[in-house]
This record gives C-alpha cells, sequence and structure tokens, in this order.
C-alpha cells in the first residue's frame, strides 16, 4: 500500500503547487530620470518618490517627481518635435516606427508583463495575455492607420494637433498608456505623457523601447509624478490637447479648469457598469461573466460590472453559484500563474474599499467575502459581493474600484433598464440572455458607451471605448479614437 505523504492529505482537491514567473526577468535600475528629449535626465525638482509592490510593500524602484520647470521643459521638447520631425513625416514613415515599437513590445512582453504584476499587483495571468498583448495590438491597430488618415472619415486633409498631454491611471498601466499614445502619434501629434504615481514602471520601460526603436527625440516625453505634476501639465497652456483617464472627481476638476480656454479635452472617467442577467440566459456562461465583470483586475476597473442586476426568479440559484465559484478564486501572489485576484493598488485604495464595504454593512445589505487566506504582508482584500442591496445604497451608487459586488433583483425588462440606467454613470453594461432580440431591446435602452452581450471586459483596439455622462466624453480606440488627435 501506498502511503500518501501528509502534506498531500493536507492540501484540498483544487490546490496547485506553486508556478512562479521569475521576478528577475526585470533589470530594474535603483532610479529613473524623466524622459525628456530623448533621454533619461534627472528632474528640476530634485525629488523622487518610491514606487512599490503591493504585494509585498518593499520598493522596486525610485523615480523621479516632475515640476512645472520639467512640464515646461518636456512641453518645449514635444513642441520642437512636432514642428521638425513628427508632423512633416510622411503617415508611411510614422507608421514605420509604430509597427517597431508593437513589435519590441512583444519582444518584451515577459519582462513587461513581469514588471506590471510587481508594480500594479494584477496576476501575471492578466497582464501576460491581457495588458501586454493588447497594448501591442494597439500600437499595431494605429500603425495601419498612420498613412491613411484621409480614409478615417475626417475629411480629406485631416490635420493633426499639435502636443497632446496625456495622464493616465494605474489600473491599466502599461494598456492606458497605448490607448493614449498609438492614435496620437499615428495621426501626427507629439505628447508628454504622466503614469500614475503607484504604477510609472512600464511606462520608463516603454521609454526604453522608444529609445530602442529610435522615436525620434522628443516625439513622446514621460513625465513621472503625482497629482500635482498632473495639475501642473493642466495648467500649463502649451498643449493642443490634453486626455484624461482617471477619477470623476479630479476629471471634473481638469474640465473646470479647461473651461475657459479652447484646448480640447477628451475625459474617461468612472463607472458603475450594471451586468443584466435574464432568467433564459445560459447560467453557468454568465456566472462566469459576473466573475469576470467584478473580479477582473481586482475590481479595479473602470467599466468593471460592479452592479449585478438578477431576474429576481433566478437571485437564489445565481447566488448560490456565485458563492461556490467565489470560494475558488486564487487570491495570492501575482507572480504566480494559478492567481486570479492578486493584490490591491494601494493602501489609500484599500481604506477607500473598506469604507465603501462598511458603508453597505451599516446600510443593511448583507455581505459574502471568500474565505480565502489572505497574505500577511501588503494590501489585500477578499473577493466580495452583497445581497439585499437597493438603489438608494451608496455601495450601489459609488464606484468601490475593488473586488466588491451589489447584487440587486429586477422582474421585468423595463425595470432592468430603469435601474441600470439609475446611475449618474454611463460607461458600460453587460445583459445576458438566449433571445437575441430582447438583448437588442435592453441595449438599445441603455445609456452607456459599451455594451457587452453575452460577454463582459472584452477589448479590442478596433473596437471605440467610451462613456456618457459622468463617465466623460471622447472615445479611445477603432477609428473613432482618431478624432480627438485630429483638427476635424
Ligand atoms: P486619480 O483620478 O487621482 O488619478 C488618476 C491620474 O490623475 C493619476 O495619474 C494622478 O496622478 C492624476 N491626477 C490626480 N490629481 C490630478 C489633478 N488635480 N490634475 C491632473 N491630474 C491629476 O485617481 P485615484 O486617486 O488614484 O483614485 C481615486 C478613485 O478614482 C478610485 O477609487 C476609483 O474609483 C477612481 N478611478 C477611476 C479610474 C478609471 O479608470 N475610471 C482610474 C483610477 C481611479
Ligand atoms: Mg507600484
Amino acid at each position: 500500500m501506498t502511503k500518501v505523504p501528509a502534506t498531500w492529505s493536507s492540501l484540498n482537491a483544487l490546490s496547485y503547487a506553486p508556478a512562479l514567473e521569475s521576478a528577475s526577468i526585470v533589470k530594474l535600475r535603483t532610479e529613473y530620470g524623466l524622459f525628456i528629449n530623448g533621454s533619461f535626465d534627472a528632474p528640476r525638482t530634485n525629488e523622487q518618490f518610491a514606487t512599490i509592490n503591493p504585494a509585498t510593500g518593499e520598493t522596486l524602484t525610485n523615480v523621479a517627481r516632475a515640476g512645472e520647470a520639467d512640464v515646461e521643459r518636456a512641453v518645449q521638447s514635444a513642441r520642437r518635435a512636432y514642428e521638425k520631425t513628427w508632423s512633416t513625416m510622411p503617415g508611411a514613415q510614422r507608421a514605420k516606427y509604430l509597427f517597431r515599437i508593437a513589435r519590441l513590445i512583444q519582444e518584451r512582453s515577459r519582462e513587461l508583463a513581469v514588471a506590471e504584476s510587481l508594480d500594479n499587483g494584477k496576476p501575471i495571468r492578466e497582464s501576460r495575455d491581457i495588458d501586454i498583448p493588447l497594448a501591442a495590438a494597439h500600437f499595431f491597430y494605429y500603425a495601419g492607420w498612420a498613412d491613411k488618415l484621409e480614409h478615417a472619415g475626417f475629411g480629406t486633409n485631416p490635420q493633426p494637433l499639435g502636443v497632446a498631454g496625456q495622464i493616465i491611471p494605474w489600473n491599466f498601466p502599461l494598456l492606458m498608456a497605448s490607448w493614449k499614445l498609438a492614435p496620437a502619434l499615428a495621426a501626427g501629434n507629439t505628447c508628454v505623457l504622466k503614469p500614475a504615481e503607484t504604477t510609472p514602471l512600464t511606462a520608463l520601460l516603454l521609454a526604453e523601447i522608444f529609445q530602442q526603436a529610435e522615436l525620434p527625440p522628443g516625439v513622446v516625453n514621460i513625465l513621472t509624478g503625482d497629482g500635482e505634476t498632473g495639475a501642473a501639465m493642466v495648467a500649463h497652456r502649451g498643449f493642443n490637447k490634453i486626455a484624461f483617464t482617471g477619477s470623476t472627481e479630479v476629471g471634473r476638476t481638469i474640465h473646470r479648469s479647461l473651461a475657459a480656454s479652447a484646448t480640447p479635452l477628451t475625459l474617461e472617467l468612472g463607472g458603475k457598469g450594471a451586468n443584466i442577467i435574464f432568467d433564459d440566459a445560459p447560467i453557468d456562461e454568465a456566472v462566469e461573466g459576473i466573475i469576470d465583470g467584478i473580479f477582473f483586475n481586482q475590481g479595479h476597473v473602470c467599466c468593471a460590472g460592479s452592479r449585478l442586476l438578477v431576474h429576481e426568479s433566478i437571485h437564489d440559484d445565481v447566488v448560490a453559484r456565485l458563492t461556490r465559484r467565489v470560494d475558488q478564486l486564487r487570491v495570492g501572489d501575482p507572480l504566480d500563474k494559478n492567481t486570479d485576484v492578486g493584490a490591491i493598488n494601494s493602501s489609500e485604495q484599500l481604506e477607500r474599499i473598506k469604507e465603501l464595504v462598511a458603508a453597505g454593512e451599516s446600510e443593511g445589505a448583507t455581505r459574502y467575502s471568500s474565505s480565502c487566506e489572505l497574505p500577511s504582508k501588503g494590501t489585500w482584500f477578499a473577493p466580495t459581493f452583497f445581497t439585499n442591496v437597493s438603489n438608494s445604497h451608496r455601495i450601489a451608487r459609488e464606484e468601490i474600484f475593488g473586488p466588491v459586488l451589489s447584487i440587486l433583483t429586477f422582474r421585468t425588462p423595463e425595470e432592468a433598464v430603469a435601474k441600470a440606467n439609475n446611475t449618474p454613470y454611463g460607461l458600460a453594461c453587460g445583459v445576458w440572455s438566449e433571445k437575441g432580440s430582447r438583448t437588442l431591446w435592453v441595449a438599445q435602452r441603455l445609456r452607456a458607451g459599451v455594451i457587452w452581450a453575452n460577454s463582459y471586459n472584452k477589448f479590442d483596439p478596433t473596437s471605440p471605448f467610451g462613456g456618457v455622462k459622468e463617465s466623460g466624453f471622447g472615445r479611445e480606440g477603432g477609428r473613432h479614437g482618431l478624432e480627438g488627435y485630429l483638427n476635424v
């Protein structure tokens, strides 16, 4: 008789041995300067800050904090590049650089995926299979447009705007950089990009890729810094375009400060996406869609399906299946290939999540959290959902931006639409039903920029993305994504 080793019997049937991606794939410098005019140099502020690994709390490296004088230098560098090289270069030539950048992202994809997971806390499975391939795909896609702008539907001779200032958040660092840079560059603009303060790493690696690709100096400048750096960019009147992705609150501030200027603005802000499950939906697929809608990227997703609207007759069944599925989610080391849910990006974000979850409990909703063990170091939150949620609860109205789902019910399609639209936001929704006619009926009545049918959180560079109402304006991706960077 073979004896089962004690360690085996103590593991439950679904445990896996760790399959780790090595952190040593990424060679980080001990400090990074600002990327201005094609090379890294020290900030005029002489200030630095640390970027940390949220899964451990350890410092990964130190980056420069750009101030007003650095914004000025970056704008001048981008202006020179715009006038001397980039805007006068034939589109086919710009395309060559963009193709080169896309290929280099692919070549360095393992390194970029590990760096993204270290800096952001997201599972390597996501950075490796989603963030980095999609970032490359955006450069490939817009490279294809660079010499065909006159066929994009914006007139026979569309012109670039000039120098674009781009401010991005921390939830999809490299992907958001690519969403912003690729269409702007294809259209002939030059850029000053500011990554978020908690996730500057992959933007700095992208700067190295620009050097490798021999992108002319000044075409892209990267300023690391915090909200003050972002505010200094918005206050600088040398930009011909400002594009922002982040919180609705900061989006409002930017909108106000540009109100008196003629600078075109694109805002991609928060959301409170409704994922609507009808009683005829394929139930197991729908449960997977619910999981993907809210637990993908720890729920740090502007278009997350954070409000589940489920047909009353299947509510109990869906909740039972969801409970089982939530308990199976593996929470832990982002570099473990088996991890489903990684670390919360920062302690500030963790506090916001905790505060809203406490509000949910005190307002009378019923909480269920996975009983998974959380690592002792770093910032973590167990996958959670609330039942008995009413539309007036804060957890049904405010963006939690974490692994927390609010479940509401409906009885008729009309009620589903009314509840889904009962939010100041309008970014994304999901509809699950076997009936195409019902899906279309609902989709036509939903006030949201993106609607997924029998799927959720699917992204493609050819497809426009953006919101209505307080979720912002302007589109990124697709032919539409060029419009914000052309003088049309
Ligand atoms: P945030 O909006 O403060 O940060 C986004 C970017 O804006 C960062 O690069 C930041 O440095 C910059 N920024 C901050 N203040 C600025 C200012 N006054 N002028 C110009 N740029 C400025 O977002 P934060 O504080 O990290 O997150 C707060 C909440 O915002 C989250 O809990 C979430 O609900 C929401 N959020 C939504 C995102 C989305 O993709 N829709 C992304 C990030 C956050
Ligand atoms: Mg970090």
